[in-house]
């Protein structure tokens, strides 16, 4: 039993997306199809005053220009804009909707063309004139503007009067800039038109469903007449839960020419997207000589746009690691005219956690304490807010299996005094949390006679391993290898699904897989019992597992019938169930994953160079139902954590508005060379109440933390503490 899950396997999509026959959004064909290209105001606040086509128009081979004052109808209210996860607040975005300008790099007109390249070349030679207003981009300079959106947790204690009375005190504000998630993918939208005069749309997006229905709302359609298809992303990472504009755009083409449009963003179009939004974290903390915490403070400022008020929790994640009597906990917008910012694998953890696990190695500093010392002082075995105990937490196993396997007590904890060569070296250590979600989601299966079966759902893989997860689970649930097994995702058309997002996906789905086989497995029994001196008679559906293509009895696998007879005499050749799974709501546990992350850097004395050139991560997440595809996925949050702490920063010039590097070019991020030894190890973690299978999740928690061993690791290395992200050569040797 259980010969799937559990065991590492490779991706069963691997071999598709290796060939190139895994088709990415921009890659459907389709007859006659157009190619539509973006034209981006270059102002950040304003009005169009004049926007003039006639030239674009001239060229040959161009069909149209799409602007706000020629269009397909688009609905009014911002009700209809509103996706599944937009904002409760604000007005969500529509472009070509009207004149007014809010953000640098929105998109203005849509020129369609026979080609792309004309469509490209056509856009080079549309007007416009704009009415420029006052704005701003800069969050340092609009600080005072913030206002409070979320104040997380629950206030405890009088905390300022701890905090001042507090023997040893750490207070310190830590920066954040704004970040782009870089998927490799461009997002782009194929939107044909079938035979029966059905839209079909082949997006780039974290949620076919919630695309689906959010075009339904713009342009008044029946979910019948409108089918969104995202069977494979290239990344996505946040930046395709909400519906993005190109798709928008692509289907007001496709309506205004009654033939396929295709919308591809350039890498730099994709700057005017969602990002991470740029924060100031300030964070204070108080404590007695033995490091035991009597304060935590922790207050954020995050950027949001004019229009909408996207806010991620920053702080609160203390209560989750550490004990403290009094804590305060504020989380505050400011509005910039930019678009509005999105989630980027593990919003609001990513970078508060950064903030507080410096601040908590900063803290150990004056303490003279060892940084994992401090922490298993403070060590909190509940919520602090709720006073909940979890589900399962061995975030001490990951401190100790961590440790020990990257060597942490050969440490000497005196800055600069470890060295290779000429080079310093410096290690560091953080703490990562992050949450366990799940969410309801229907599961169908079409068992054939021939022992093959079809496993659909709406949810996107967006490169998290959900084809090969749920093949695994449906391998185990109805006794089939993998080779039996045709996973089909990504069809708005499939069983409902919620986005994927928020590392809820792998207990979504395996849930209702394990529902569904049960159902098959139910049925296959009575069709088995109705045969002529069944083995299995009396057996009811829990005394029978579905094994090696046969019902087979619990106890005695002799007792059995194989799955063709059995349809064979029922005169069936498929058995079809769809099930849903909802999870029962626990209100008597917290429920998080953890991890902790050891870090050596060395750095050139002379020119600050960082290299990483050591991560242990040991990460406790419940279940592991695959470790060779979670292990990547961790691997991939420490690559984007190194990122994050010495590379990522999008730059604005606050004269303009404008993003300066918005390319892959000026856009730093880590590649090979960056990557040195990175070791990652699950702690053993059963977890019973978080949800029958124990899965927690494995999407986000790897980036947690990163940030912050990686500088509190640079400071032990250089005796200097940079807290302003990323730590460039020239902020270490200023
Ligand atoms: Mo994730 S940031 O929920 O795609």
């Amino acid at each position: 039993m259980n010969a799937h899950v559990g065991t590492p396997t490779s991706r069963v999509d691997g071999p598709a997306k290796v060939t190139g026959k895994a088709k990415y959004a921009g890659e459907f064909a389709a007859d006659g199809l157009a190619y539509g290209f973006v034209v981006e105001a270059i102002i950040a606040k304003g009005r169009i005053r004049r926007l003039d086509t006639a030239a674009a128009l001239k060229v040959r081979g161009v069909l149209d220009v799409l602007t706000h004052a020629r269009r397909p109808p688009m609905a009014d209210s911002d009700q209809a804009w509103k996706d599944d996860v937009a904002p409760e607040e604000g007005s969500p975005f529509r472009p070509l909707y009207d004149d007014v300008v809010r953000f640098n790099g929105q998109p203005v007109a849509l020129v369609l063309a026979e080609d792309f390249e004309t469509a490209r070349y056509a856009a080079t030679l549309v007007e416009i004139e704009y009415q420029k207003d006052d704005f701003s981009t800069d969050l340092k300079a609009q600080r005072d503007r913030a206002f409070v959106v979320e104040k997380p947790g629950r206030p405890r204690g009088d905390v300022a009067k701890a905090l001042a009375s507090a023997p040893v005190r750490h207070e310190a504000e830590y920066f954040v800039p704004t970040e782009h998630h870089n998927p490799m993918e461009l997002f782009a939208t194929t939107a044909s038109i079938d035979c029966d005069g059905r839209l079909i749309v082949y997006d780039k997006t974290q949620g076919v469903q919630n695309v689906r229905n959010y075009l339904c709302g713009v342009f008044g359609k029946k979910h019948e007449e409108l089918r969104v298809v995202s069977p494979y992303v290239g990344g996505a990472f946040g930046s395709g839960l909400r519906p993005q504009y190109q798709v928008v755009l692509a289907v007001a083409g496709a309506l205004a020419l009654k033939r396929p449009v295709r919308v591809v963003l350039t890498r730099q179009q994709m700057y005017g997207l969602g990002h991470r939004p740029a924060s100031i974290e300030r964070v204070s903390l108080g404590a007695r000589t033995d490091g035991t915490l009597d304060a935590v403070i922790h207050e954020a400022i995050a950027v949001t746009s004019q229009f909408e008020s996207f806010s991620r929790n920053d702080t609160g994640w203390a209560d989750l690691l550490y004990k403290s009597p009094a804590a305060k906990f504020v989380h505050k917008l400011v509005r910039l005219d930019v678009s509005t910012p999105c989630d980027m694998r593990a919003p609001g953890a990513a970078t508060g956690v950064y903030a507080l696990e410096c601040a908590i190695d900063e803290l150990a500093v004056a303490l003279k304490l060892d940084p994992v010392e401090l922490r298993l002082r403070c060590y909190s075995d509940r919520d602090q807010s709720s006073k909940l105990p979890y589900t399962s937490k061995r975030l001490r196993e990951c401190y100790s299996e961590a440790a020990d396997a990257f060597g942490w007590s050969g440490r000497n904890p005196e800055p600069r005094s470890m060295r290779d060569g000429s080079d310093l070296v410096g290690w560091g250590m953080a703490s990562g949390v992050w949450e366990a979600l799940q969410m309801p989601a229907a599961i169908r299966i079409a068992l054939g006679a021939n022992g093959h079966a079809e496993v659909s759902c709406a949810a996107s893989d967006i490169g998290t391993g959900t084809y090969t997860i749920v093949a695994q689970v449906a391998a185990d649930g109805l006794g089939l290898p993998l080779e039996n097994l045709t996973i089909r995702l990504g069809d708005s058309s499939l069983p409902q699904a919620p986005v994927e997002g928020g590392s809820w996906m792998a207990a979504t789905t395996a849930h209702a897989v394990v529902n569904t086989a049960r159902a098959i497995k139910g049925e296959l029994l009575q069709l088995a019992k109705a045969m002529p001196n069944s083995p299995l008679k009396d057996l009811g559906a829990d005394d029978v597992v579905l094994i090696d293509g046969r019902i087979a009895g619990q106890k005695d696998a002799g007792q059995a019938v194989s799955i063709a007879d059995a349809m064979r005499h029922g005169k069936i050749d498929r058995i079809e169930k769809e099930e849903t799974h909802h999870f029962a709501e626990d209100k008597s546990h917290a429920r998080n994953t953890h991890s902790a992350v050891f870090v050596e850097v060395k750095v050139d004395e002379q020119l600050g160079v960082i290299r990483v050139t050591r991560v242990v991560s040991a990460i406790a997440a419940g279940r592991v139902l695959n470790a060779k595809t979670g292990h990547s996925q961790i691997m991939g949050g420490i690559v984007w954590g190194i990122g994050m702490a010495l590379h990522e920063e999008t730059v604005y010039d606050h004269r303009f508005g404008r993003i300066m590097n918005a390319n892959i070019a000026e856009y730093h991020m880590p590649v090979n060379a960056d990557i040195h030894d990175i070791k990652v190890t699950f702690v053993d973690e059963p977890d019973e109440l978080v949800n029958p299978l124990g899965i927690k999740g494995l999407g986000e928690i790897g980036i947690v933390g990163v940030a912050a061993a990686i500088a509190n690791a640079v400071y032990h290395a250089t005796g200097k503490r940079v807290r302003d992200l990323p730590i460039t050569l020239d902020k270490l040797m200023a």
